[in-house]
This record gives structure tokens, sequence and C-alpha cells, in this order.
């Protein structure tokens, strides 16, 4: 017993020294322009997905059908999250193409675009919701999401989530009118 024991902590304790000497050695390629292998994009994608599910789950979603919400969402969208998240008859762009993860397209409902909510996201609307205001708020760590809440109160990012449920409805020719500054 004690020298199995003894086998297991020896070969943990090889593992940790290679994976101290893996970091150290600078081999891990860290550019944008490549892609995780399949482990480490299973641990982040699940990461996140469960992260802000958690985070989200208790923040009640106010009432979001105000047209004045739409306009002022809607103008804070086109100045601050289009160049990253495209605007209606954009399929991409320098940001979609350069950054990794790539950001997703808003343009598209959250059943089209690629990005897994987590359970119940299908079915309800709300749930949508309050995890795009959490995530606007708090932003992604080590992604080109950032936190909006530092420089943002509630009320204008709950205008910037009711601007995002109508987005993926947009024409272009709306979307011109509706995001420009009153
Ligand atoms: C510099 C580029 C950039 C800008 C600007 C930006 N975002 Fe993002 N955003 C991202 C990236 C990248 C992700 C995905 C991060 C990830 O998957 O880890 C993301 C994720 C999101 C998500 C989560 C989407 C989902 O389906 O999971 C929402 C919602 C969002 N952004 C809204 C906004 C809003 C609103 C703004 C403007 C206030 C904004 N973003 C500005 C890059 C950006």
């Amino acid at each position: 017993m004690i020298s199995y024991l003894k086998h297991i902590s020896i070969t943990l304790l090889v593992a940790v020294i290679l994976a101290i000497g893996f970091i150290y050695s600078g081999i891990y390629p860290i550019g944008a322009d490549n892609k995780h292998n399949a482990l480490t994009f299973w641990v982040l994608e699940t990461l996140r997905t469960k992260s802000i599910a958690r985070a989200a789950k208790d923040i009640d979603v106010p009432p979001l059908n105000d047209p004045l919400l739409l306009l002022s969402g809607g103008a804070d969208y086109n100045d601050m999250c289009a160049g990253c998240h495209l605007t209606p008859g954009q399929t991409e762009n320098d940001m979609t193409l350069g950054l990794y993860p790539s950001p997703p397209n808003l343009t598209l409902t959250a059943d089209q675009h690629d990005h897994d909510h987590g359970e119940g996201s299908h079915d309800d609307p709300s749930v949508i919701a309050r995890q795009q205001f959490w995530v606007i708020k708090h932003g992604i760590m080590a992604s080109g999401m950032a936190a909006f809440g530092p420089t943002h109160d509630d009320d204008r990012i709950w205008a910037m989530v009711a601007f995002l449920q109508k987005l993926p409805e947009l024409t272009p020719a709306q979307y011109q009118i509706i995001t420009a500054r009153q």
C-alpha cells in the first residue's frame, strides 16, 4: 500500500515539474492566429458558459419594450460595440476575423450564432437577456470583451440589452435610423 502511494506521489510530482517546465519553456503558441487544441477549447468554453450562467441566474430582467430604450441602446451599440459585433448585412470584419475568441455576430439570434448559453436558454428569452446584461457589465476575462460596468450604469446597459433583442430583426436601413444619435 505504502509503495503504491509513493509511486503515485512521484508520478504526480514529475507531472507538475513537466507542466511548470512547459510553461517556462515558452513553446506554447500564444498568437491569436492559432486555434486552441480540443482540450483547452473545451475547458475554456465550459468555464465561460457555466460561470456566466451561474453569475447571471438571479438577475431580474426589467421590461425591455420601451422604444426610448431601443434608441439610446442602439446609439450606444453603434458607437461602442458594432466594430466587433457587426451591423445588419455584415458577416465579418477585421475584428471577427482577427480576434480569438472571435466576437459573436450579435445581428444573429443567440440560437443562430455559435455561443452556448447553457440549459434553458433556448426556451426562455429572459435567460439570454440576463446573461447579456451580466457580460456587458462584467466583460469576459482574457478575451476582447471589456467590462462596461465601471463606466456605464445599469440603466444604460439594460438599454443595450433591449436593443440586442431587436437587432437580429433589423434591416440595414432600419439599423441606420434607430442607431442615429438623436
Ligand atoms: C474589441 C471587441 C469587442 C467590443 C468592442 C465589444 N465586444 Fe462583446 N465580445 C467580444 C468577444 C471577443 C466576445 C466573446 C468572448 C468569449 O467568447 O470569451 C464578446 C462577447 C459578448 C457577449 C456575449 C455573447 C454570447 O452570445 O455569449 C455580449 C452580449 C457582448 N459581447 C456584448 C457587447 C456589447 C453590448 C458591446 C458594446 C457595449 C461589446 N460587446 C463590445 C468582443 C467585443
